[in-house]
C-alpha cells in the first residue's frame, strides 16, 4: 500500500508517520517548502512527544518521505488522505473549506489508477459530497472514491491515540474503498480496535458529536465545580462519585478554566452552525459554547478577588501559556482571555510556559516573560497556574512562599495540594475545592 497525505499539520503528519510505522509507504505533502525542507532535516514544525524519533525512523526505513510535489505523490498513491486546515471562517463560525476544496481540485488532476480520496481533516457533514463533485468534474474518467475518515488524537498524546485507538470511524459508500480502508487500518486488527463501518454523512457527524459531547462533560464539571464552591462540597469527589458509574465515565471530568485548543472550540461551533442551518438547532451545545467562552473571562475576575479586589499596580506572574500541557498550541488557550483582562485590569504580566512562549509572544503583546517557574514569582504579588505542565507539578511550596512578595496562589488546574499550600502559608485559591481547614 502506498498513500499520500495532504497537509503537514499535527493530522497529516502524525498519522502519516503513524501509518508509515505501520509499514504503509506514506509521501507527506506540503505547499510549504520551507516546512518540508525543515522536516526533511528533522526538525519537526510541532512540538509532539516522541514525533521527531517516529518519522526519523520512518524516513531512514525508507517508508516516510516528504515533498512539495503533490502530483507525483497522489499519482501513485492507493489512498490520498486530505488533512489539510478547516479553521473557524470569519464572521459566522461556519468552518472553512477553502483549503479541503482546493486540495480535491490539486488531487482530481493527480489521479492516476483508482484511488480513494480520505477526508481526515474535520470537515462538516455534506463535505465528502462536495469533494467527490469537485473530483467528479475536474476528471469525469477518474476512478475514485471519496471516504470519511476523522481523526480522534489529541495533541501531547497524538501517538499513542493514533496506534491504540479507541475505535475507528471510517464513512464510505462502496465495498472497494471499505477492502482499500481495512487493509490500511489491518494493523489495529491485531489489538482488537473496534472499526465503526458506516456511511459517509455519519462518520463526518461522528466527529462532531465526540467532541460537542466531550466539551458537555467539561462545561458540565466546570459549572459543577463552581457550585461546590458555594456549598462547601469537593468537585474532584463529585467527578469521581459520578465518573464510576460506568454510564457516565471517568475521563474529561477534571474542572479547569475551560476548554480551549484548536478543536473543541471550532468544532462546537461549527456544529452549532450546521445544526441551526438544518433546523435541528443543538440547544445544550450552543450553551455550552457561551458558557465556556464567558468561563475563560471569568477567571480573571478569580485572580483579581484573590489579589483583595485589585490588581492595579500589581505583579501577577503566571504558570503556563498553552491550552493544555505537552503541546506549544497557543490556539483557543484560556491565557489568551486571561491575561489581557488582568492587563486591562491594571496588572503587569510576568509569564513562563515551557513550550508556548514563542508562539505567546506573537499574541500577547506587553507581557514580560520569565526563564522559569521561579523566576516568574519572584517577587510577584500573585501567581495564576493556567497550564498543568508535569514540571509545575513539582514545585516547592516552600520556595513559592520565598519567591512570591505576597503568597497569593490561584491554581486554576487544581495541580496541588490545598493543606501543603496552607501549611507553607500561602493563600490557595483553586477550582471547586474546599479551601484547607
Ligand atoms: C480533542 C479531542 O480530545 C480529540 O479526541 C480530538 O481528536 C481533537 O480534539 C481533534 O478534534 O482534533 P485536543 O484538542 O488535543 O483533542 O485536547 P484535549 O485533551 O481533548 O483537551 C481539550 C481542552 O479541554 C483543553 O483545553 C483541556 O485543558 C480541556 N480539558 C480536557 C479540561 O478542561 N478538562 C478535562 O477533563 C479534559
Amino acid at each position: 500500500m502506498r498513500i499520500a497525505m495532504i497537509g503537514t499539520g499535527y493530522v497529516g503528519l502524525v498519522s502519516g508517520a503513524c501509518f508509515s510505522e505501520f509499514g504503509t509507504d506514506v509521501v507527506c505533502v506540503d505547499k510549504d517548502a520551507t516546512k518540508i525542507a525543515r522536516i526533511q532535516a528533522g526538525e519537526m514544525p510541532i512540538f509532539e512527544p516522541g514525533l521527531d524519533e517516529l518519522v526519523a525512523n520512518n524516513v531512514k526505513a525508507g517508508r516516510l518521505s516528504f515533498t512539495t510535489d503533490l502530483k507525483e505523490a497522489v499519482s501513485g498513491a492507493d489512498a490520498v488522505f486530505i488533512c489539510v486546515g478547516t479553521p473557524s471562517r470569519r464572521g459566522d463560525g461556519h468552518a472553512d473549506l477553502s483549503f479541503v476544496y482546493a486540495a480535491a481540485e490539486e488531487i482530481a488532476h493527480a489521479i492516476g489508477r483508482y484511488t480513494v480520496i480520505v477526508t481526515k481533516s474535520t470537515v462538516p457533514v455534506g463535505t465528502g459530497r462536495e469533494v467527490e463533485a469537485i473530483i467528479r468534474k475536474a476528471r469525469p474518467d477518474a476512478e475514485f472514491d471519496v471516504v470519511s475518515n476523522p481523526e480522534f488524537l489529541r495533541e501531547g498524546a497524538a501517538i499513542n491515540d493514533f496506534m491504540r485507538p479507541d475505535r475507528v470511524v471510517i464513512g464510505c459508500e462502496s465495498d472497494r474503498a471499505e477492502a482499500v480502508m481495512r487493509q490500511l487500518y489491518r494493523p489495529l486488527y491485531l489489538i482488537e480496535t473496534p472499526i465503526v463501518m458506516t456511511r459517509r454523512e455519519t462518520a463526518e457527524l461522528i466527529k462532531y458529536a465526540g467532541n460537542s459531547f466531550l466539551a458537555v462533560k467539561i462545561t458540565f464539571i466546570n459549572e459543577m465545580a463552581d457550585l461546590c464552591e458555594k456549598v462547601g462540597a469537593d468537585v474532584h469527589d463529585v467527578a469521581r462519585g459520578i465518573g464510576l458509574d460506568g454510564r457516565i465515565g471517568r475521563k474529561f471530568l477534571h474542572p479547569g478554566p475551560g476548554y480551549g485548543g484548536s478543536c473543541f472550540p471550532k468544532d462546537t461551533l461549527a456544529v452549532v452552525k450546521t445544526a441551526r442551518d438544518a433546523g435541528a438547532p443543538l440547544r445544550i451545545v450552543e450553551t455550552v459554547v457561551e458558557v465556556n467562552d464567558l468561563r475563560k473571562r471569568a477567571m480573571a475576575d478569580r485572580v483579581v478577588t484573590a489579589c483583595g479586589g485589585s490588581v492595579e499596580g500589581k505583579t501577577v506572574a503566571v504558570l503556563g501559556l498553552t491550552f493544555k500541557a505537552n503541546t506549544d498550541d497557543m490556539r483557543d488557550s484560556p491565557a489568551l482571555d486571561i491575561l489581557p483582562a488582568l492587563q486591562a485590569a491594571g496588572a503587569a504580566i510576568r509569564a513562563y510556559d515551557p513550550e508556548g512562549m514563542g508562539e505567546a509572544r506573537k499574541l500577547l503583546p506587553g507581557i514580560d516573560f520569565a526563564e522559569g517557574a521561579y523566576a516568574a514569582m519572584e517577587g510577584a504579588d500573585a501567581v495564576v497556574l493556567i497550564t498543568e505542565w508535569n514540571e509545575f507539578r513539582a514545585l516547592d511550596p516552600r520556595r513559592m512562599r520565598r519567591a512570591l512578595k505576597s503568597p497569593v496562589v490561584v491554581d486554576l488546574r487544581n495541580v496541588y495540594d490545598p493543606a501543603a499550600m496552607a501549611e507553607a502559608g500561602l493563600e490557595y485559591t483553586s477550582i471547586g475545592r474546599p479551601l484547607a481547614a
